[in-house]
């Protein structure tokens, strides 16, 4: 299998279109190495001879498996425990008391392996110990991510090694999961709040139903602008009117001033639907 990793020009702007296409990934030019070291494993794994026959494979009508198989390797999963925390802190004091008296509706819409989501319920968990929240605040977390590799770590909710602390405290250890030294589970009380579901924001979203909160955050950036205009539209009609969005810190939404309102609250920014 040596020359099972020559990629040539041809190909890696095959593989780049198809990304581009299914998933809204645009890779831009001179990624040849990453995409040689994501997907030697799919190759090794699928028995492809080369990167000729992944390519065919891309191709419509081609492989359902080998599709899948590269949407996920190319995605990048980094993620971890209350990312932005200002937007944790924004969440449940500027937003979710406005919900109390009904089911609050969180859409986690890059959950990646499940830091985010979990994260939220956390958040709402110290917030009702605090008083911040009513203690019979009710709510749902949805998680969704077009990575089948990273939903199925965050549906098995288990984390190892410092990657998997990465974020925490260690009282926020103690109190939200199960221990066993090596890794950390979160506990079945913050496992059922959160839902999670194979999905891929280019698709139609209606049928997801109407969110109070919507993150999405560090994916936007890897999208075209025509892309991500069109995504933060479809995210304006499935709020809630009041409803918010949070991107990632580095993310910016000046061009979509006639949709969302920007809010500062200390170090965080949270765009309110117009
Ligand atoms: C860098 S992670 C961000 C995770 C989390 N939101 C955070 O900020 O920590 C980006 C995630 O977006 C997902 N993603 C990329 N393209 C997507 C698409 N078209 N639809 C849904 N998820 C996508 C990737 O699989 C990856 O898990």
């Amino acid at each position: 299998m040596k020359g099972a990793t020559f990629l040539s020009e041809e190909q890696y702007q095959a593989i780049a279109r198809y990304l581009e296409r299914c998933a809204g990934i645009r890779l831009g030019d001179g990624k040849e190495y990453l995409v040689v070291s994501r997907l030697r494993g799919v190759l090794q794994r699928h028995g492809l001879a080369g990167f000729d026959v992944l390519v065919q494979a891309l191709q419509a009508g081609g492989s359902r498996v080998i599709q899948t198989a590269v949407v996920d390797a190319m995605t990048t999963n980094e993620t971890f425990w209350f990312r932005d925390a200002a937007h944790y802190r924004i969440l449940v004091e500027q937003l979710l008391p406005a919900c109390t008296g009904r089911t609050a509706r969180i859409w986690s819409a890059a959950a990646s392996t499940g830091q985010e989501p979990y994260s939220i319920t956390f958040a709402i968990q110290e917030a009702v110990l605090s008083g911040r929240l009513p203690r019979n605040f009710d709510y749902q977390v949805l998680g969704t991510d077009i990575s089948p590799s990273a939903l199925a770590q965050a549906e098995a909710a288990r984390y190892c090694g410092l990657a998997g602390v990465r974020g925490l405290t260690l009282e926020q250890r103690q109190r939200f999961f199960l221990d066993d030294g090596d890794c950390i589970e979160v506990q079945a009380a913050y496992r059922r709040r959160v839902r999670f579901r194979l999905f891929n924001l280019l698709d139609a979203f209606d049928h997801l139903g109407r969110f109070d909160v919507i993150f999405c955050r560090n994916v936007l950036i890897y999208f075209s602008q025509e892309r991500k205009r069109d995504i933060l539209e479809r995210f304006h009609r499935a709020l809630n009117p009041g409803g918010a969005l949070f991107l990632g810190s580095t993310e910016s939404m000046s061009e979509h001033a006639d949709l969302f309102e920007m809010e500062r609250h200390g170090t965080g920014l949270v765009y309110r639907r117009c």
